[in-house]
C-alpha cells in the first residue's frame, strides 16, 4: 500500500440524544448516548480515494467530520501523516484537511459572495491580498468557473455551480485530504458526471486523498480505489472497489447492492427490516436482526474484522 495519510484507531463518537431537561437534572440523569461512530479502524493512503457507503443515519457524516477535525473523538485516535492528532495540534491539521458538506444548497453562506466563500479558509492563514487573489483565480479556473462568479451570491448559482464553488473552497488552502459528503447527490446526472470528472482530475493533478461519502454505488464505483461499507456506526467490509462491488462478502453489502437499480435488474430489494437505533444497538453482530444468514452465535458474539483475500470483513460466515 502507498504511504498512509489518515489513519483511525478504535475511533468513537458518541452524542447525547438531546439536552437534559429539568427533571433529568433533578434525577441526575443524562440523555442516552447515540453511538454514531463506534470503534472504526481505517487507513487512507496518500492520493487514495476511499468511498464510504451505508444507509442513512449509520454515521457516515460524523466519521467525515471526525477526520476533518470538525468533531472531537469520544475515544480512539486519529493520525495524520504519521502523527497523532491531539487537541493542541488540531489547528495545524485543520489546514491540511477540508470537508465538502452534504448539501450545497444549505452549506454555502447565502450572505457571502462567492469570492468570500471560496477564500474564507485563507483568512486565518495571514496571507497577502495579492496572494489571496491569485489563489482565488487559480482554484476558480481549476473547477471550471469564470472569475466573474466572484461577486455573485449562492442564490444566483445553479446546483452544479454551487458544488463547484464548494469544491473550490475545499482546495483553496492546498489541503492534502478532503472528505466529500454526498458531493453529487443534489445534482442531475449530467452535472453529476461533470463534478465527478472534476474531482478525478483534481486528484490526479494535486494527489489529494479523498473520503467520498455516498449513497450512490455508481459514484463509489467510478471514483474510488477502495470502498468501505458502514453499518450502525461500524465499518463491516473494506476492500478494493471492483472486488467488493462485484463479489460483496458481507450480507449487508450484498443487501445494499441488491437495492441498487441498474439496467439489468428486474427487481430491486431494499435490505429487509428496520435500521437499528444507535441508542439501543442489537447485541452480537449489529446486522443480525436483518440478516438472511443469521446463526445463533451472531446474536451474542460481535464478529471482528478478518482478512479474506484482499477484503476485510466482519461476519461469522468467514
Ligand atoms: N451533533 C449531534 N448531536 C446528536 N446526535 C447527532 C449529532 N450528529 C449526528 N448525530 C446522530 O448520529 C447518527 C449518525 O448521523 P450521521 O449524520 O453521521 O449519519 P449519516 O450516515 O451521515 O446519515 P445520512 O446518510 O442521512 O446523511 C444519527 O443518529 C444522528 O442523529
Ligand atoms: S455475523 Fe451473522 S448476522 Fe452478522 S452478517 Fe454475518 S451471518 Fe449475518
Ligand atoms: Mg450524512
Amino acid at each position: 500500500m502507498v504511504d498512509v495519510l489518515v489513519k483511525t484507531q478504535k475511533l468513537k463518537k458518541y452524542f447525547r440524544a438531546g439536552k437534559s431537561g429539568l427533571l433529568d437534572k433533578i434525577l441526575r440523569q443524562l440523555p442516552p448516548l447515540v453511538k454514531a461512530v463506534d470503534d472504526v479502524n481505517l487507513e487512507i493512503g496518500k492520493g487514495e480515494v476511499v468511498a464510504l457507503v451505508g444507509e442513512s443515519g449509520c454515521g457516515k457524516t460524523t466519521f467525515g467530520r471526525l477526520l476533518t477535525t470538525l468533531e472531537t473523538p469520544t475515544e480512539g485516535e486519529i493520525y495524520f501523516d504519521g502523527r497523532q492528532v491531539t487537541k493542541s495540534d488540531q489547528k495545524a491539521v485543520r489546514r491540511k484537511v477540508q470537508m465538502v458538506f452534504q448539501n450545497p444548497y444549505e452549506s454555502l453562506d447565502p450572505r457571502q459572495s462567492v469570492k468570500g466563500i471560496v477564500t474564507e479558509p485563507l483568512s486565518k492563514m495571514g496571507i497577502s491580498k495579492v496572494e489571496k487573489d491569485a489563489q482565488f483565480e487559480k482554484v476558480m479556473s481549476a473547477v471550471g468557473l469564470d472569475q466573474n462568479f466572484g461577486e455573485r451570491r449562492p442564490r444566483d448559482l445553479s446546483g452544479g455551480q454551487r458544488q463547484r464553488v464548494a469544491v473550490a473552497r475545499s482546495i483553496v488552502s492546498n489541503p492534502e485530504f478532503i472528505a466529500l459528503d454526498e458531493p453529487t447527490s443534489a445534482l442531475d446526472a449530467s452535472v453529476q458526471s461533470q463534478v465527478l470528472n472534476l474531482l478525478v482530475g483534481l486528484r490526479e493533478e494535486y494527489n489529494f486523498s479523498y473520503l467520498v461519502i455516498t449513497h450512490n454505488i455508481a459514484v463509489a464505483r467510478y471514483i474510488s480505489d477502495r470502498v468501505a461499507t458502514m453499518y450502525a456506526g461500524q465499518i463491516v467490509e473494506l476492500g478494493p472497489t471492483g472486488e467488493v462491488l462485484k463479489d460483496p462478502k458481507h450480507p449487508y453489502t450484498q443487501a445494499l447492492l441488491k437495492s441498487v437499480p441498474s439496467l439489468d435488474t428486474k427487481k430491486i430489494e431494499p435490505p429487509h427490516g428496520e435500521v437499528p437505533s444507535l441508542i439501543n444497538l442489537p447485541s452480537g453482530c449489529r446486522f443480525h436482526t436483518r440478516c438472511p444468514f443469521v446463526m445463533e452465535k451472531c446474536k451474542t458474539e460481535d464478529p471482528s474484522m478478518r482478512r479474506v483475500g484482499n477484503v476485510d470483513v466482519a461476519c461469522w460466515l468467514f
